[in-house]
């Protein structure tokens, strides 16, 4: 979604700027443009399209100032152009925003029936002249600002300047994340910290309803009512290096690579692999709160509804705790039978989902505790949890996410071994046997990626296919569900997931001689349903690409082919290790396709619009 970067302070921004907004690049966008104060005068720059096409501009027609604020733009209301992109300047006012102002109709009419001519069709426009009206008025700047605020329903993060003020930047936060970060006589804003990372790691995460008025001397921090308030600056762990490429063609690239890592970030400190034990820091129920959870309900969005999913299988197979999963989008609507016996976890990597934030509210309203499993440091959704548990995958760029993925699920096992030992159904000696087996799990990773030739060459033979079925049984159909959107993201092919057993009541139609099926056949419980299921995509002529054991002969030689996973026990990290060959596969066949991998068509990294 949008991104938003602002900077006072010595140096001249406009660079800093485009840099900054590069950054946020992940998030996705359409438009882009910045607007600085030079010489006491407000210049604003705007172009369609990707940075480089408001970077040329700049390039054309350079600005220069020490006070700028820039944005990318994912449109909501009015098409992507140039004349809607942000920054939205009115008389001498420059405004930027993040978030969706809910009476945006109301307020236009009000200003055009005084005798305002608005010149795009955005809701942002509306703040950018009501200040511009209080100003008029006699109004000072913050007045003027804190006056429109005043008048705003809906979610706005805003980044705002003034000509009359040219060394004062007002940032505010509501409903719509933005931070502060504190350089040596220089701040910064943004809407997420990799923007920030070269420049500073100390951050103020913005609460709602702050208002911060910065000048190049420091920042005053206040309520809407102009009361003061404090600010705490936290330290980001993350370093400058995890936001770039690092000789990666791709960011999706990198993170598919980075999931040993990431994964053994996310238990290291975690596991007593000697002891059988599990500890969170951030997460400390007592035995007897966790004995008296009667059920769990997972909620989250895309990627992490599908951990979601494999955590069901998880818990309750462990646990013996029934757990439901929803839409952060659908939960909210139908009045959830949710109450204070019950724990609502919220799988989030960005934190910042609107549908799983307004899921989390609803859950907290109803009485129930709530944890988040999330990864961005000070996110909303991590910061307004009962509970958080960070993964700590590092920043994730793609708009695809991966190890945001493994490492949700990492959290989930953890999560899953912890309330098991609490609730005795798991003894000592199983929880190490757990943790073992969770250990070798990043080297089994690791071998898969060592070696990618094959995979590379399926998708070469793949890539011109248009559709695509994938199938898996039990724990493995979310991971199919999961194969068959990071597909359909980053190659806009058409792709399915079913579970296995549901293909006979309807997908089975689709099967004919041109239907490629990725089937996830590895050894364990469901193997020999799977393999029934193979069959039944054999026998109307489908082409089969099985994900197997190497034990699994038999399953390769009927595949048209076959990919091996490293052999392994548990078949919840099986689960991990299947989604790696999948990544890859999607990964391959969108750079052979030629798609914009790291920023799909139509997508934003951080949804957070309803
Ligand atoms: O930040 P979140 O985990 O809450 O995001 C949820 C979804 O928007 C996200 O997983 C989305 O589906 C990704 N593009 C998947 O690759």
């Amino acid at each position: 979604m949008c991104g938003i970067v602002g900077y006072v302070g010595f140096q001249d921004c406009p660079l800093i700027l485009l840099d900054a907004l590069k950054r946020l690049e992940y998030r996705g966008y359409d438009s882009a443009g910045i607007a600085v104060i030079q010489n006491g005068r407000l210049l604003c720059h705007r172009t369609v399209g990707k940075l480089i096409n408001l970077e040329r501009l700049l390039l054309t027609q350079p600005v220069s100032g020490h006070i700028g604020i820039g944005h990318t733009r994912w449109a909501t209301h009015g098409a992507p152009s140039e004349i809607n992109a942000h920054p939205h300047v009115v008389d001498k006012v420059a405004v930027v925003h993040n978030g969706i102002i809910e009476n945006y109709v109301a307020l236009r009419q009000e200003l055009e029936d005084k005798g305002t001519r608005f010149s795009s069709q955005t809701d942002t426009e509306v703040i950018a002249q009501l200040i511009a009206l209080y100003l008029k008025e006699g109004n000072s700047f913050e007045e003027a600002v804190c006056n429109t605020i005043a008048r705003l329903e809906g979610s706005f993060a805003l980044g705002i300047l003034c000509a009359d003020e040219p060394e004062t930047l007002i940032a505010v936060r509501q409903e719509s994340p933005l931070i502060l970060g504190f350089g040596e006589g220089e701040y910064f804003i943004a809407s997420d910290a990799p923007a920030l990372l070269p420049y500073t790691k100390k951050v103020h995460f913005m609460n709602d309803g702050e208002m911060a008025v910065i000048t190049p001397t420091g920042v005053t921090l206040k309520d809407f009512s102009g009361n003061l308030l404090p600010y705490e600056v936290t330290e980001i762990p993350w370093s400058p290096l995890l936001a770039e490429k690092a000789g990666y063609k791709h960011f999706m690239q990198k993170e598919i690579f980075e999931q040993p890592r990431a994964i053994i970030d996310t238990f290291r400190g975690r596991i007593y692999p000697n002891k059988g034990e599990v500890v969170f820091e951030e997460f400390n129920l007592s035995q007897e709160e966790i004995k008296e959870i009667e059920k769990i309900w997972i909620v989250a969005c895309g990627t992490s509804w599908h951990a979601g999913l494999v955590g069901k299988y998880m818990l309750e197979r462990l646990c013996r705790i029934p757990v439901e999963v929803d839409l952060g989008s659908e939960f909210r609507y139908r009045d959830p039978i949710i109450n204070k016996k019950m724990l609502l976890v919220l799988i989030s990597q960005s934190g910042e989902t609107a549908d799983t934030l307004a899921a989390m509210r609803e859950g907290k309203r109803k009485g129930a505790k709530t944890l988040a499993i999330c990864n961005v440091l000070g996110s909303t959704i991590a910061r307004e949890c009962d509970y958080v548990i960070y993964t700590h995958a590092g920043p994730e760029i793609g708009v695809a996410s991966t190890k945001a993925f493994t490492t949700q699920l990492t959290v989930l096992y953890l999560l899953t071994l912890y309330f098991a030992k609490r609730l005795g159904k798991l003894d000592e000696m199983k929880v190490k046997e757990y943790l073992s087996q969770l250990m070798v799990l990043p080297g089994k990773i690791e071998k898969i990626l060592d070696d990618t030739k094959s995979i590379e060459e399926l998708a070469i033979k793949y890539s011109k296919v248009e559709d695509f079925l994938y199938l898996g049984r039990g724990v493995y159909f979310p991971i199919a569900l999961e194969g068959a959107l990071k597909l359909k993201e980053i190659s806009y092919i058409h792709a399915e997931a079913y579970a296995a057993g549901e293909m006979k009541h309807g997908p089975i139609a689709l099967i004919d001689e041109n239907m490629p099926v990725v089937i996830l056949a590895p050894k364990g419980e469901t193997f020999e349903k799977i393999r029934s299921n193979m069959e039944e995509v054999l026998s109307r002529k489908g082409r089969v690409i099985a994900l197997t054991e190497p034990e699994c002969q038999e399953i390769a030689a009927k595949a048209e082919d076959t990919i091996f996973i490293p052999p392994l026990e548990n078949s919840f990290l099986k689960a991990i290790l299947l989604t790696v060959p999948l990544q890859l596969l999607a990964y391959y066949i969108a750079v052979f396709r030629g798609t914009d991998i790291d920023q799909p068509r139509n997508l934003a990294k951080s949804v957070t619009v309803e």
